[in-house]
């Protein structure tokens, strides 16, 4: 069946085709033009802080090497041989001086420059070693310490692309003194989804709570969420979901990490860390953004963060009903050990493969993948209505802004990836 893509989102984005999560024609002018165009996160600096270190990344599905160079330098490579194509790189993350492909042996450096090729010392003509180092990301750069690349050479800078995202990120980033860390390696795992089913959820979809996980979020947090919460697009696709306290809240219950980890693990040292962040956070963020107390957060296109639970999660496609799925536990930099293995406990009990509430919610995704990919349903699209048109400009707070109930942070998203397929669109 041919696509039109204008087809598939109405104009205000209020009726969504099926076929948006499910047909692979979409999917192949998405690998285009939406992570051929993005920036695309890749991974934190406090992962690669030597020179030599590495991690592995996706974009798309593309392998990437994330390394720190011997200059200092962060570099991104695809870990492909030039030769014929192996991974040069098998290892997760460490630290070496050279990767070296398992099949005929030649060796690049942590930059990704070609090094060695045994064989050539038998051939009269030199290959010229130069021109057959590995494919490098064209612009990679950083925010925060956290690391995004990208294929196209003419994208906007990475400051510009976040943009007011960064007013909230730092809502978040800027209570700790010496910042965040990414805690050990990932979570990864798949799931028979499509990788805009767990983007849209975390980008501003708290409505979901106390139905879906009714075993763990009671009535009463839901209510709450329906009182306090914000919902915030600065950018199309970018979006930041959080309840903002009432002033002179006690502390206890506008410090981030009290309500799960201190009634949870933690007990009076855990306690008395996280009130003492929260003490500080009026001085360090400002009066509003200190009693913002976050929810989840997701930039374009397919990073999400759960501040409540803080994680980052990357959603990488793998055909239209197969994500890969990525995800850290962060920490603030400077806590004491003891109080990181127990953030990281708080993070995995809920999130992450065995999180009692991703797993819920990964259930769902597989099922809305199941949904959208039913017979004889192309005229019964998703009804994405809610509060449409309700968003509004805030005095206080960048971007447009709404109640939680409202869609609007997934009508924007979906009006930017139309826009992004349409200019796309042409033969593949
Ligand atoms: S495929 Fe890598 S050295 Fe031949
Ligand atoms: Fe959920």
């Amino acid at each position: 069946m041919s696509l039109n893509i204008s087809d598939l989102v109405n104009e205000d984005a209020s009726l969504i085709s099926r076929r948006c999560w499910s047909d692979e024609g979409v999917y192949a002018l998405e690998k285009r033009g939406i992570f051929g165009k993005s920036w695309l996160f890749l991974g934190h600096e406090s992962q690669i802080r030597a020179p030599g270190d590495f991690v592995q990344a996706y974009m798309c599905e593309t392998p990437i090497i994330v390394s720190r160079g011997q200059d200092g330098g962060i570099y991104a490579n695809i870990n492909s041989c030039t030769h014929r194509g192996l991974p040069v790189c098998r290892a997760d993350h460490g630290n070496t001086k050279r990767f070296v492909c398992p099949y005929h042996n030649w060796s690049y450096s942590v930059e990704g420059n070609l090094m060695t090729i045994p064989q050539e010392s038998e051939v009269v003509r030199k290959p010229d070693k130069t021109q057959l180092g590995l494919k490098r990301v064209p612009r990679v750069e950083s925010w925060r310490g956290m690391i995004f690349g990208s294929f196209d050479e003419a994208i906007i800078p990475l400051d510009e692309y976040l943009g007011d995202m960064r007013f909230y990120l730092d809502a978040f980033f800027d209570r700790f003194p010496a910042g965040i860390e990414f805690m050990g390696a990932p979570h990864r795992w798949v799931i028979n989804a499509n990788w805009k089913l767990p983007v849209e959820n975390q980008l501003g979809d708290v409505n979901h709570g106390a139905f879906l996980h009714s075993a763990i979020i009671p009535i009463e947090a839901q209510q709450l969420i329906e009182k306090l919460g914000h919902s915030v697009v600065t950018t199309p696709g970018h979006g930041a979901t959080f309840r903002l306290m009432p002033e002179n809240t006690p502390v206890d219950d506008v410090a981030w990490g009290m309500e799960a980890v201190g009634s949870i693990f933690g007990g009076d040292e855990v306690q008395n860390y996280l009130r003492e962040i929260q003490t500080q956070a009026h001085e360090r963020v400002g009066d509003l953004r200190s009693r913002m107390k976050g929810l989840t957060y997701g930039i374009y296109p397919n990073l999400s963060f759960l501040w409540s639970n803080t994680s980052f999660k990357v959603s990488h496609p793998r055909g239209p009903g197969k994500v890969e799925y990525w995800s850290w536990a962060v920490v603030p930099a400077d806590a004491p050990d003891n109080i990181k293995k127990i953030l990281r406990t708080n993070y995995s009990s809920f999130f992450g493969p065995a999180g009692i509430l991703e797993q819920e919610d990964s259930e769902v995704w597989a099922q809305q993948f199941l949904g959208s990919n039913i017979d004889f349903a192309d005229d019964r699209p998703y009804y994405y209505g809610l509060g449409l048109g309700e968003e509004k400009p805030h005095p206080d707070m960048p971007g447009l802004v709404s109640v939680t109930a409202n869609e609007f942070y997934a009508r924007h998203f979906f009006t930017r990836w139309k826009k992004e397929l349409q200019a796309a669109e042409g033969p593949l």
